[in-house]
């Protein structure tokens, strides 16, 4: 039985198993998707000697994105260029890795506002971590003409224009309503928004009525940012199609299968996030 994992320290809020595990039901595979716990410590052992504890593959989330780069035989250019990989498979008996928060940002947006087009337009991403710089290298692939980068750490913009040239730039937070009358896409890429954190402060009233707004967040489901957007009449999307979306390449790679992103599947996990806020 083929058996791939998540890993992390700790690990106990994946929503990966809920997930893969499903499509493994539903395309009558015989295998197992399992929550594993690695420290830093056993991170090398357990890269370097993935088959021999069981697995065709992991997921990777925090805090071994950016670690576990130097214990992988091949990473491909997503990996090298935005620094750090969520998805290791077995090529032979050589581990190879890549990240897929951007290719899942990507077709969820895509899903969700068929026919949209990016070439040469403005983005403003709020945020300047992991996902932001998941979503750029994505964006620009896109055709993506500029991204205004919004954070509170500035210097982690600095970062990004360092990786990514002239088509970053800096939006200070009091440039965010006259920067925003020409963007056609807002992400939100920070945890504010997400149950228990601070709220996103920012006034949409300035977007065109043609733009898109995309929160990363998905606990809550539908998050201040994307209720006042959609009370504007924008069109919206939330983050858990893109956690489902990114799960595809790894379930594809692992399995032999590439799985679909369904209704029946996205109410499965919105279900389960309801039951944590409610519990
Ligand atoms: N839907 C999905 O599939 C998916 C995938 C990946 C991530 N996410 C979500 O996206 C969010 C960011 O994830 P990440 O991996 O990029 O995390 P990260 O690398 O830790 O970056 C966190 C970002 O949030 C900002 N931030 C955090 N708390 C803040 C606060 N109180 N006020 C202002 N800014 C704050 C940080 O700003 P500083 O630089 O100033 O610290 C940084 O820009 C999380 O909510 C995560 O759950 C969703």
């Amino acid at each position: 039985m083929k058996k791939a994992c998540v890993i992390g320290w700790p690990i106990a809020h994946s929503r990966s198993p809920l997930i893969h595990n499903y499509w493994l039901a539903k395309y009558g595979l015989e295998g197992l998707y399992e929550r594993r716990p690695v420290s830093p410590q056993d991170l090398p052992e357990f890269l370097q000697n993935l088959a021999a504890h069981g697995y065709v593959g992991c997921n990777v989330t925090i805090p071994h994105k950016e670690a576990a780069l130097q214990h992988i035989h091949h990473i491909d250019d997503v990996v090298r260029r935005t620094g750090s990989l969520n998805t290791v498979y077995l090529v032979g008996n050589k581990t190879h890795a890549t990240s897929t928060d951007g290719e899942g940002f990507y077709r969820n947006l895509i899903a969700m506002v068929p026919g949209l087009s990016l070439q040469g337009k403005r983005a403003i991403l709020i945020g300047a971590g992991g996902s932001a710089k998941a979503i750029i290298e994505r964006l620009l692939r896109a055709g993506i003409g500029e991204i205004c980068v919004m954070n509170r750490t500035s210097a982690r913009i600095e970062d990004l224009k360092a990786s990514f040239g002239s088509v970053i730039k800096i939006l200070p937070a009091d440039h965010f309503v006259s920067e925003s009358k020409s963007a056609a896409l807002l992400i939100n890429a920070t945890s504010q928004g997400m149950a228990g954190q601070p709220k996103l402060d920012i006034d949409l009233l300035a977007l065109p009525l043609d733009a898109v707004v995309v929160d990363l967040v998905y606990v809550p489901l539908e998050t201040d940012l994307l209720k006042a957007a959609k009370a504007r009449g924008l069109r919206t999307v939330g983050g858990l199609g893109m956690l489902l979306h990114q799960a595809v390449v790894g379930f594809e790679k692992w399995f032999g299968v590439r799985p679909e992103v369904t209704a029946e599947l996205y109410n499965l996990v919105a279900a389960d996030i309801e039951k944590e806020q409610h519990s």
